[in-house]
């Protein structure tokens, strides 16, 4: 596959949607079901195949250039690429040539208070408009406050308060860059007592209530169980499959809370855990084969590793779940 990059085209927000097949929410009704299913398998020239992708590590910039393994896709977290030049701009630029692109967001804020960052929004365009991805996802998570930024995503209450705040950032961030994205479910450590609804339901009112599709991260699902106490599989059997346009799996790491009790963290230092593992051949059983990505950010395995949980994923997507 060869794209070229840049191409610089007037952009315009209803041209953009006809270009792209895309309906928007209010055409389909109240569920919104119809445009998410365009958006999913309709959006792209050259859409994320339902297959295994890794995260775009710059220690494996020059294997992937020189070898060209086959892997469906890749992802980058757009924070990385948001200056103008530099060695990372050379090697993605070469590299989106030839593989399918998607385009992850962890500073948006999405679950703030506080008005999206128009500076962040920006540049977030500027690095879409160059690479074209086929997917932008974010995560339901916040992470800047009256001018503090802080280097995680943390959790937000699930209300109707939170949901319409949450719903007009949704709809900004995907009014700007003139695209539906994804949103991620979080990993979370505390609760709030002013939550009134499950994760599902308010993850399922955004996507009807502004038309944007779901990001499935599987080990976030097992980290949440695990300090939270409550069923993994009945999480991964509530979850509206059908908005999924990514599925995420990555590593975790076994700590301990105050009581002794077991505490799991999101690390993405390590390979992905066997219930992790069983967990997501659990979540494609219903819908079928997703696009599926190996997150592996900290402690940076060989090529070879990384691409072996990537291959161990295919073949779980070529069987719908089942082990060959
Ligand atoms: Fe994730």
């Amino acid at each position: 596959m060869h794209r070229r990059l840049g191409q610089a085209e007037a952009y315009s927000f209803e041209a953009d949607f006809t270009k792209q097949g895309l309906a928007r929410t209010s055409d389909c009704g109240a569920s919104g079901v119809c445009a998410v299913k365009k958006i999913l398998h309709d959006t792209a020239m050259d859409p994320i195949p339902e297959r295994a992708g890794v995260g775009l590590k710059p220690e494996h910039y020059e294997e992937i250039v020189e070898k060209g393994p086959d892997i469906g896709w890749f992802e980058i977290h757009a924070e990385n690429y948001m200056e103008a030049g530099g060695p990372p701009h050379h090697f993605l630029g070469l590299i989106r040539n030839r593989y399918p692109l998607s385009v992850h967001g962890v500073g948006l804020s999405i679950g703030g208070a506080a008005p999206i960052s128009r500076l962040h929004l920006t540049l977030l365009k500027a690095v879409c408009d160059r690479y074209e991805p086929s997917l932008v996802s974010e995560h339901l998570a916040w992470s800047t406050h009256e001018g503090v930024f802080v280097n995680d995503l943390l959790p937000l209450p699930y209300n109707k308060h939170t949901l319409k705040y949450v719903c007009q950032h949704i709809d900004d961030v995907q009014t700007f860059l003139g695209r539906t994205i994804l949103i991620e479910n979080p990993s979370t450590y505390v609760r709030f007592q002013s939550t009134d609804m499950s994760e599902i339901e308010f993850l399922t009112a955004i996507a009807q209530h502004t038309g944007c599709g779901l990001l499935l991260d599987v080990n976030n699902v097992y980290v949440s169980a695990t300090n939270h106490g409550f069923d993994p599989r009945g999480y991964i059997d509530a979850f509206p499959m059908e908005r999924v346009g990514e599925i995420h799996l990555g590593g975790h790491a076994h700590d301990s809370d105050d009581s002794s009790a077991p505490l799991l963290i999101d690390s993405h230092g390590s390979e992905v855990s066997d219930p992790v593992w069983e967990l997501f051949s659990r979540a494609i059983q219903s819908d079928g084969a997703k696009p599926t990505l190996i997150e592996w950010d900290n402690d940076v395995p060989p090529w070879r590793i990384l691409h072996a949980e990537a291959q161990r994923a295919d073949r779980l997507l070529a069987t719908r779940g089942a082990p060959k």
